[in-house]
Formats: structure tokens, sequence, C-alpha cells
């Protein structure tokens, strides 16, 4: 094997493999109930299967356009408008992505220039940090209050300097399960009104949202809107995170921008799925009975480890519950998901890993997008802890 002869400057000297990596291949080896990574443990629906298949068939298997087939743009532009009563031009303003972490990773490449500040929350999605700093940006991190995941938006205004190019949000928010409210959006709104800020906003589990809240789109705040990329993900939404399929709502002003680097980092998504999405997208009802499907695995999950000695922290959306373990162990959240994958079987992630400074909450996150029987045997586990 050939090597590198000359050590390198990395430029992210920080990073190593994901805790994701590490807690599914201990979770495997150990032969246990892998609730760590976020992913469903069951399948697509067939009839979006039977699309892919028909439009590989059907010979559409060459280079689609730059910005994704004009069919999907416009059913997601539909979308946008029925939901969040946004207005979208498919043309120049929605662009489909390989994933919404791509779409993440490159609206911060088109904006972000070396020393600029990018705001952000803690805990925080695991990409966001390093995309930032491997385009020469400063990331500023605000903690989420424990242990309901509040903004202080007071800290938000302190954090905001003249160096601000950005801030990414996310909403639901993984790993806290928090989700905003409407003040939340306006109080965002009112702090960035009158700056040159671009919000970057995570949308992927757009359609996850429990007991009643309302998804809190930019795209519904006009004085947001105007300002932010909205990035959402098929992968989320119809069950296929391994398409890596997503898109990127945005001003036709921000986009010109996002598409000059899209244009030449990946320049096109995968044809034969936009197609088939398109197709699927017809038919809402996949998306608009989301929220019922995984709020019936959220309680089912709930109703198992209600016997058990873990605290449950409010999950208001995603397919993820925390569970905080004061009352069991005072071990670091690391250790004890490594010692509950080994000794019984069972594998969370810590929370502490999306922290830079991890304070010393004791919570693991607990992914639902699971078969019942699958929760119900992890639940099981659990209340002998
Ligand atoms: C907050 C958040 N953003 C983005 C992603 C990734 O989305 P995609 O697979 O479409 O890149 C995830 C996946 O876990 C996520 O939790």
């Amino acid at each position: 094997m050939p090597s590198f002869p000359r050590p390198i400057a990395s430029k992210l000297p920080n990073v190593g493999t994901t805790i994701f990596t590490v807690m599914s291949r201990l979770a495997q080896e150990h032969n246990a109930i892998n609730l760590s990574q976020g992913f469903p443990d069951f399948d697509c629906a067939k009839e979006l299967r039977d699309l892919v298949t028909k439009y590989i068939n059907a010979g559409v298997n060459q280079y689609p356009p730059m910005a994704g087939i004009m069919r999907l743009r416009e059913r997601i532009a539909e979308k946008a408008e029925s939901l969040y009563a946004a207005k979208y031009d498919p043309e120049h303003e929605v662009t489909v992505v390989p994933g919404a972490t791509y779409g993440i990773f490159t609206a911060i490449a088109a904006l972000v220039r070396p020393g600029d500040e990018v705001v952000m929350f803690e805990p925080t999605y695991d990409s966001y940090i390093p995309s930032v700093e491997v385009n020469g940006g400063v990331p500023v991190c605000v903690q989420l209050r424990y242990p309901d995941y509040s903004i202080d938006w007071q800290e938000v205004q302190r954090a905001i300097t003249p160096k601000t190019r950005a801030i990414l949000i996310n909403t639901p928010n993984n790993p806290t399960a928090s989700v905003f409210s409407g003040e939340d959006m306006r109080m965002l709104e009112g702090i960035l009104r009158g700056t040159g800020i671009v919000v970057i906003s995570d949308e992927v589990y757009e359609h996850l949202v429990y007991d009643g809240h309302q998804h809190q789109s930019v795209t519904r705040y006009p004085g947001l809107a105007e300002r932010s990329f909205a990035v959402s993900s098929f992968g989320k939404t119809y069950h296929v995170t391994g398409w890596k399929m997503g898109y990127v709502l945005a001003p036709k002003e921000l986009m010109a921008e996002f598409r000059k680097v899209h244009q030449y980092n990946v320049f096109v998504t995968n044809g034969p799925l936009q197609y088939a999405l398109a197709e699927f997208m017809e038919n809402p009802d996949a998306y608009l009975s989301l929220a019922g499907f995984y709020q019936r695995k959220r309680d089912f999950f709930l109703g198992g480890v209600k016997g058990s000695r873990f605290k449950p922290l409010p999950s208001r959306g995603t397919f993820f519950q925390n569970l905080a373990y004061d009352a069991i162990s005072d071990e670091k959240d690391t250790d004890l998901a490594i010692r509950l994958t080994k000794e019984k079987g069972i594998a969370a992630i810590p929370v502490s890993v999306f922290y830079r400074q991890p304070p010393a909450h004791r919570v693991l996150r607990f992914c639902f997008a699971k078969s019942e029987e699958t929760l119900a045997r992890g639940a099981e586990i659990l209340c002998k802890i």
C-alpha cells in the first residue's frame, strides 16, 4: 500500500471516526438492539421502489438538469406553498441536492469566507462545525438551555458580531428533539432585521412534529424567508436515508450563489430517483401521515420505558427520544453508552458528543424509527437497568 511521505497539515485536525460509526459497529459486534443511529429499520413504500425501477427502465439514466428536473422542482414548490404559504419559483429558487448535509455544506461554502462567523446552537448536528471550519469559517456556539433545550435569545443577540455571516438553525432538532415555537421564529426575525446575516435552516424533520405543534419553517416568515436557505431531506420523509436526496429553497439572489458552488461540486443529483420522487410526491398522504406514524412509535417506546429508572425528556419532534439517567449512574454518557451496548445489549448515542465542551448532563439519545418488536425489546432491556 502506498503511504504519503510527509506530515499532512489537516484542515480538520479534530475530526475522527464519528460516534455513529463507533456505536453501530459495537452494536453489531455485541448483537445489541441498535437504537443509536438515526435511520428506519423498515423499508420505504413499494410504490416508490417500483417508480425507481420504472424510470430506470424508461432510460432517464443520463445527466439531469443542474438544478434538478423541473417536474420535481414544481412539486417541491407546490408543497412549500400548500404547507407554509411560501412562494418559491421552481426555475430560480428550488434546487434538488444529494442530501440535506450536502445542501447545508454547499450553502456554507457559497457564503462563508475565512474568518466569517457562523452562529449555531449546541448540542449541534455533527456536520455543522466541520462544514464551517473546512471553509475557513469560525463556529460560534450558543448552548440550548437544559433540560428543555430552549433558546436564550439574549445570548444569541450577544453572539452576533460584525463578523457574523450566517446563523444555522435546526428545527425539529437533532439530538434534542425540541422544536422552535412561533415566538422563537419572531425573536430570530427581530434579531436579524436590518442585518446581512443569512439563515441556513435545517428542516429535515419538517414532517415529524408531534402533540399538535406546528413545524416552524423559515419559509413561513417573510422576514426570515428573504434571507434563508431552507434545507430538507427526502431521506427522512420517505424512509430512504440511503438515497441521499434532498432539496434547498432560497430567494433567487442567494440561490444563484448556491448554484455556482453546486455546479462544480456535484453538478447534478441522481436522475431516476428525481423522476420517481416527482411522481410519488403527487400524493401528499405519505408526508401528511408521517407525524401520526412516528408519534405512535414515540408513544409506544415511551410506554415501554415507563417502568424504568430512565427519565424521558420531551420529544416534540424528530424520531429521537432522549432519556436522562441521573437515577441510574454518574458515569459519563459515552462510558455508559459503550457499557450498555456491551453488557446489556442496547445501543444509544451519548448526547455529549454533540458538544465541543460537554456539560455534565446525563442523557442518552434513542432512535424510535424502528419496528415495534425492536422497540419493545429495547424497552424491556431498559426497564431492567
Ligand atoms: C439534523 C440533520 N440534518 C441533516 C441530516 C442528514 O440528511 P441527509 O441524509 O439528507 O443528508 C440529518 C440526518 O440524520 C439530521 O439529523
